[in-house]
């Protein structure tokens, strides 16, 4: 009996597709050449299932072209780019990788608080760029993080994750949320629940931690930026869309807003050209997961949620709603 057929998008380690070939005949891209929508709905025409990363869009466009298709797990906790109303029409099983990159996660969001608020990035810049003459009492004044309140906007795992490092600093910290937290998970965050108002309005450091949907989509923009204190501080290591790039520019230029740690952005990897002449930005490239152990983590638990799709039908992570 012929084994299934599987295509691995992006490169990945040599141990993801060590097991899936126990399994499965695999094709993979080890040279990580970009899928353009035309040559993954070619490179998909006779397989049963994918392992995709956010750089492929997975819609009724692509599905309609893919009729062997039976499942699509993403190496991502994150599943935006996968349309599931599409897939659970189609019968196709969507999976994602919750939990093994909270921790990682969360500590990058503390690297980039501390980055952003003590200005760790401009002032190496400047080191290098060799316009250091000595030192001075009035050089890089930066913003204390110990004793700040943190606002923390979406309080699933990775949000209570980073509420939790928050006390190792001292902070104050409040949280919005769609549902209130239990009050033992509360205890256990140390952190209070507030109107998304008083979010805005109390926050020295605002942080988010939502996936993005219609519902998040520049869930910060213009008008949320505007409630914020002058001297504030937005980080996001979630996703691009949830804030308003240009409304945050805007904020940013015009010092309504102190500074902002950016891993994520609109229209990635295409940044609005303003944020790289910004000097009160941090700017990463979406690597808040990006621990060796973490992303070969994410990359096996989507391996294991592919065999579990092709074997049995239920794997672990299972997205789509009515299967
Ligand atoms: C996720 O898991 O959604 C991350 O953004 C991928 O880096």
């Amino acid at each position: 009996m012929s084994r299934p057929r599987v295509l691995v998008t992006r490169e990945v380690f040599q141990e993801t597709l060590d097991y899936l070939a126990r399994y499965f005949d695999v094709t993979p891209n080890q040279a990580d050449t970009p899928m353009s929508p035309v040559a993954l709905a070619q490179a998909l025409a006779d397989k049963e299932g994918a392992l995709t990363t956010l750089s492929e869009r997975v819609d009724a466009a692509l599905l309609a072209q893919c009729p062997k298709l039976k499942a699509v797990c993403n190496i991502a906790v994150g599943f935006n780019n996968i349309d599931l109303k599409a897939c659970t029409e189609r019968g196709v099983l969507a999976t994602n990788t919750p939990g093994v990159l909270d921790a990682s996660t969360a500590d990058f969001t503390l690297a980039l608080i501390l980055a952003t608020a003590r200005r760790v990035t401009e002032s190496e810049a400047w080191l290098r760029a060799g316009q250091w003459s000595g030192w001075k009492l009035k050089q890089f004044l930066g913003t204390d993080v110990h004793h700040a309140t943190l606002g923390i906007l979406g309080m699933g795992r990775i949000g209570q994750a980073v509420a939790r490092r928050a006390r190792g600093f001292d902070m104050t910290v409040l949280y919005h949320n769609t549902r209130r937290l239990s009050a033992e998970v509360e205890k256990s965050c140390h952190a209070a629940y507030v109107s998304m108002d008083e979010l805005l309005a109390r926050a020295d450091i605002l942080t988010l931690h939502m996936p993005y949907s219609p519902a998040t989509h520049h869930i910060i923009g213009a008008k949320e930026l505007a409630r914020m204190k002058s001297t504030a501080i937005l980080i996001n290591a979630a996703r691009g869309g949830v804030v308003d790039d240009a409304a945050l520019v805007e904020a940013l230029k015009r010092g309504t807003l102190a500074a902002a740690g950016l891993d994520v952005f609109e229209n990635e990897p295409t940044l609005n050209p303003e944020f790289l002449k910004l000097k009160n930005v941090v700017l990463t490239p979406h690597i808040a997961s990006s621990t060796e152990a973490t992303r070969r983590k994410m990359a096996l638990t989507a391996a294991e949620n592919l065999v579990a799709a092709l074997t049995t039908g239920k794997p672990p992570n299972l997205l789509n709603p009515t299967f």
